[in-house]
């Protein structure tokens, strides 16, 4: 018996479980698991990517300067306050390696994103999950659950896997009423899906106790090279970066997400796309019978009657060579959070759950 023991909350980890990529006895899968951009990447960003292949001898430079200028520039952001990580998790396990430890207290959401409590149990914290109302973020469960232990708060905005998405002013309404000693997290993964969306940055501006975190991995359709990136008051970033190892990104990683975020016309061209196809994925859905939030992110949550029924719907795409979310682990067990796709993706979806519906319900 080893008497090796890891440090308390690490055995109590679920393991994260990632969107399916794979189904055997198809060729021709359509991936809608894991919120991917239907388009790729930028074409100037791969060409970066190809471009780094000549300096792969090289060591990447420690303080992410070109990249975090690039993100400046493009988001009118101060370079000194912005901190980047593989993917914005490894944004988000520099925040609560930082700033939560042994017995603190860190809330997470009904359905929020599963990362949160596996991060909060990392550092030994007690993960502490407050209610939602209709899969929406409740302000006031919140701020009910802050006690002086409480360390953290997550929540992303629009949030994975409902795609609602709260106000300004509801956030701005838990900002004020969360103590000073409290850190705010506003992960806004999926941010460029939500029209006129800042992201955070307006609070992070006005106030010292909130991080934004954003991501490569979506709308710039970078998920494969893992990169994301934090906005938060000088004082935070100087903390993060005492723990972030000094060469977190590859230069292949950093020229890429440099080109991807200089290259707004694609950017803009995706967020068109999704609009359009997740209005019209929605719309089915609703015509249909299945019930369907309005979404402010790149996915959205299809409601059945039941568990039975989403398994059974599940089945059917899976019979299609569709693969979705299934998200009873998110306290979902009725819902499939289905990717919105290009009109190809989008159309077989709606065929395909069509078909079921129809066979179902009569
Ligand atoms: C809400 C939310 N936050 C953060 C992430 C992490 O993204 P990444 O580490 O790829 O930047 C995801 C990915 O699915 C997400 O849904």
């Amino acid at each position: 018996m080893t008497q090796i023991i890891p440090q308390p909350g690490i055995m109590d980890i679920a393991l994260y479980v990632s969107g399916e990529s794979r189904l055997p006895g198809h060729d021709d899968v359509l991936k809608l698991s894991s919120n991917e951009n239907p388009l790729g990447c930028s074409d100037a960003a791969r060409a970066a990517y190809a471009a780094a292949a000549a300096d792969l001898h090289r060591y990447p430079s420690t303080d992410h300067i070109a990249l975090r200028r690039a993100i400046g520039d493009v988001h009118g952001l101060d370079p000194d306050r912005i901190i980047c990580g593989v993917g914005s998790d490894e944004v988000l396990q520099f925040v609560t390696h930082a700033f939560a430890g042994a017995g603190d207290e860190v809330i997470t959401t009904e359905h929020g994103f599963s990362m949160y409590p596996i991060l909060a149990r990392m550092v030994g914290a007690v993960p502490v999950t407050v209610p939602e109302m209709d899969r929406r973020i409740d302000v006031d469960a919140i701020l009910c659950a802050v006690t002086d232990r409480t360390r953290i708060v997550f929540i992303a905005n629009p949030a994975n896997p409902t795609g609602t998405m709260l106000t300004p002013d509801e956030v701005q309404r838990l900002v004020d009423g969360l103590p000073p000693h409290v850190l705010l997290v506003h992960d806004g993964a999926y941010t460029e899906f939500a029209a006129g969306a800042d992201g955070g940055v307006s609070l992070v501006d006005r106030h010292p106790n909130v991080i934004m975190t954003r991501t490569f991995s979506k709308i710039h359709g970078l998920g494969g090279l893992r990169i994301g990136w934090g906005y938060a008051a000088g004082e935070i970033i100087d903390v993060l970066n005492r723990i972030r190892q000094p060469f977190n990104l590859s230069n292949a990683q950093m020229a890429a997400a440099e080109a991807a975020i200089r290259d707004t016309t694609f950017r803009d061209h995706c967020a068109d796309l999704n609009a359009r196809m997740r209005d019209r994925l929605r719309q089915s859905l609703i015509q249909m019978g299945i019930g369907c939030d309005e979404s402010h992110a790149n996915f959205v949550l299809a409601r059945f009657i039941d568990p039975a029924e989403a398994e059974a719907a599940d089945a059917a795409l899976r019979a299609d060579g569709i693969l979705v979310r299934r998200v009873a682990g998110y306290g979902l067990p009725a819902a499939l959070r289905i990717t919105v796709g290009d009109e190809d993706g989008v159309t077989r979806v709606i065929d395909c759950l069509g078909l079921f519906m129809a066979d179902r319900r009569g």
